[in-house]
């Protein structure tokens, strides 16, 4: 059986992967999240999709590297891990972040620090095993900072530098690492964008975008792809037209 682990498993991007890799075929499934609580309701919704699949939940402290690390080695211990995928991101309304850096903070470590602590544990035990593959999401926000979400924004760019740092040491390996970029995606963390009437994209088509990313270890994915070609324009946009935007 593949074994899978998803971190932040409780993200409904997360929820809708596993959702159709355990309809696909029996796997062997670790969710891991930072309250086992909050983890119940999906385990038993995945049983009953994938009665012949293992799933099963560990809790950790997602910001204590110490942890990240002995779970990580735990779970590579039991056997090699085919597939890790990390979704778990907190976006705080911009205004907040201005108001108290406590707020920057607690983005950063979740969205950024966090993150890559699992990145580069999972790292450690696919080098040496050869294959496997990397799913880091970050988000279309991390390709240009904005006044609208700049902490978040940039959370997420450091998760392009470090997935292309990633990509670089596994340049020519079996080890796979996949970045996937959504764009707005119906879900309860774009709650406000669909509440202010902006077009979203479903929460199933980024998870199927998301699995058949993963399956063919591509580099980069935009979710749905159209954003590839709107971010290479915000991209471009040169300064002083990008500044006189409300984007
Ligand atoms: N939805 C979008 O429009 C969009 C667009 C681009 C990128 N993304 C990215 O897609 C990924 C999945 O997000 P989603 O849209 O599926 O959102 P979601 O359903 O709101 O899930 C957010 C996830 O982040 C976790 N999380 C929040 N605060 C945390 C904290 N302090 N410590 C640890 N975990 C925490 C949540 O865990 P709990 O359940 O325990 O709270 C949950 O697993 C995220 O990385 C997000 O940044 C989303």
């Amino acid at each position: 059986m593949k074994r899978i682990v998803v971190v932040g498993a409780t993200s409904a991007i997360a929820e809708h992967c596993c959702r159709l890799w355990v309809e696909r075929e029996p796997v062997d499934l670790v969710l891991v999240v930072r309250d086992r609580s909050r983890a119940e309701r999906i385990v038993a919704d995945l049983r009953g999709r994938g009665p012949k699949s293992r799933v099963r939940v560990e809790q950790v402290d997602f910001l204590s590297a110490s942890e990240i690390g002995a779970l990580v080695d735990r779970l590579s211990s039991e056997g090699p891990i085919d597939v890790a995928l990390i979704a778990h991101g907190l976006l705080l309304p911009q205004r907040l972040c201005q108001q108290d850096i406590a707020n920057v903070q607690e983005t950063i470590a979740v969205t950024a620090l966090s993150p890559v602590l699992f990145a580069e544990a999972f790292a450690k035990v696919m080098e040496p095993v050869g294959r496997g593959s990397l799913g880091l999401i970050g988000s279309v926000a991390g390709d240009r900072g904005r006044r609208v979400n700049y902490t978040y924004g940039a959370s997420k760019a450091l998760m392009n530098a470090y997935a292309q740092g990633l990509q670089h040491r596994f340049a020519g390996t079996d080890v796979k690492v996949v970045l996937l970029k959504p764009g707005p995606t119906d879900t309860p963390m774009a709650a406000p964008h669909k509440a202010a009437g902006r077009r979203l994209a479903s929460v199933e088509e980024v998870a199927r975008g998301t699995v058949h990313a993963l399956d063919r270890g591509r580099a980069v994915a935009y979710l749905p792809p159209r954003w590839r070609l709107i971010m290479f324009v915000v991209r471009s946009l040169p300064a002083f037209i990008f500044n006189r935007l409300n984007i």
